[in-house]
């Protein structure tokens, strides 16, 4: 019901400023689900279950970073039928992010620029949100990052907090060191600055899995504008420091499909269809360089079953959406999971 009824809430929420909207959606979701009514209004996805870095998913699309920032929709984004959702970006402090407006659309090209800027209510807050999840069956994700007045010499501090923090209610970590709008951040994707974030990362797993008896798996999110030598370059650091898993990709830089949008000249990274074939490659690429040992999570313009397909064959094994959701909704989950 709820993806028949889609398309028409689309048209007013794209009526409205889009980080309005947002916000708008995100609580009549929460809403819905509070009052019993979105379980009504949805269909169970089928269930297609995929075995990924020792976890279970129950089935291969997950929502991507950056749409549930505060970890507060949880229960209801988990009813749309995603078998994976991956919160935050979360930092050790709360920060507001960069001043507004800060996200636009590009309907004509299925895209969306952002330069929020990690706006979160900290790792704390964002953590108590999550533990108040109650009806969600699938996998969560913990996307951390780093704030922005910490110094990139002081990034793996920031890092290490999260993550320590996260460990016990994670089923998984991301480590998000690509994201375009925190000065500096992908400085840190260097090959020196990654073997050095992953060692970090790697000594806590360790320590916390001896403590707790619990292994939580963790990945390192990728940006699509890396060189090919850098790929091989990262993809070498990644299976030699034992990198649980990788997710390709987050946004671009990269503007030239959109030249001449009114939006085009913003500043922040850009999503969506202008995206898709581009993240796809570096999926391939990264599996060239990684190849079993360190399995992948692509993200970057799905807006169809083929795409995820396209996805799938260059080497991921699950996918993640946001621009795609925001342009499709709900259906778009149920009908990758149908061809996966
Ligand atoms: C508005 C917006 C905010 C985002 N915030 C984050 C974030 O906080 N952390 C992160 O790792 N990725 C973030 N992303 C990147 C997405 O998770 C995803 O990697 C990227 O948009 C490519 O997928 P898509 O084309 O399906 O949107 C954000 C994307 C958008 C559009």
């Amino acid at each position: 019901m709820l993806n028949l009824f889609y398309p028409a809430a689309r048209a007013i929420l794209f009526l409205l400023e889009a980080e309005r909207a947002h916000h708008l959606s995100m609580a009549g979701l929460r809403h819905t689900e509070k009052l019993g009514l979105l379980k009504s209004m949805t269909t169970e996805p089928e269930s297609k279950p995929v075995t990924f870095a020792g976890l279970t998913f129950p089935n291969p699309v997950g929502l991507a970073a950056g749409l549930d920032k505060e970890a507060n929709t949880i229960d209801a984004l988990g009813r749309l039928g995603f078998g994976h959702l991956e919160v935050g970006t979360l930092t050790p402090k709360p920060q507001d992010g960069n001043e507004f407006p800060r996200l636009f659309r590009l309907p004509q090209h299925k895209a969306l620029i952002n330069r929020m800027g990690f706006n979160n209510p900290g790792i704390d807050q964002g953590l108590a949100n999550a533990r108040s999840a109650t009806s969600f069956k699938g996998i969560l994700g913990v996307n951390i990052g780093k704030n922005k007045v910490t110094p990139n010499e002081e990034a793996n501090d920031d890092y290490a907090i999260a993550f320590e923090k996260a460990y016990p209610w994670a089923d998984y970590i991301t480590a998000n060191f690509s994201s375009p709008n925190t000065p500096g951040l992908r400085e840190l994707q260097s090959e020196g600055s990654a073997a050095k974030l992953l060692k970090t990362l790697k000594n806590l797993q360790s320590k916390l899995h001896k403590e707790t008896g619990r292994y939580v798996p963790f990945a390192l999110k990728v940006a699509p504008d890396l060189e090919e030598k850098q790929i091989t370059g990262l993809s070498r650091v990644f299976r030699d420091g034992g990198l649980d898993f990788v997710i390709a990709t987050n946004t671009t830089l990269e503007r030239e499909a959109v030249k001449g949008h009114p939006s085009a000249k913003e500043a922040g990274g850009l999503s969506g269809a202008p995206l898709t074939s581009h993240s796809t490659e570096v999926i391939a690429q990264f599996h060239a360089g990684l190849g079993k040992d360190v399995p992948i999570i692509g993200a970057g313009g799905i807006f169809s079953a083929e795409d995820a397909l396209a996805k799938k064959a260059a080497g991921a094994s699950l996918v993640q959406i946001y621009t795609g959701f925001v342009y499709r909704g709900p259906a778009l989950i149920h009908e990758i999971i149908r061809a996966w």
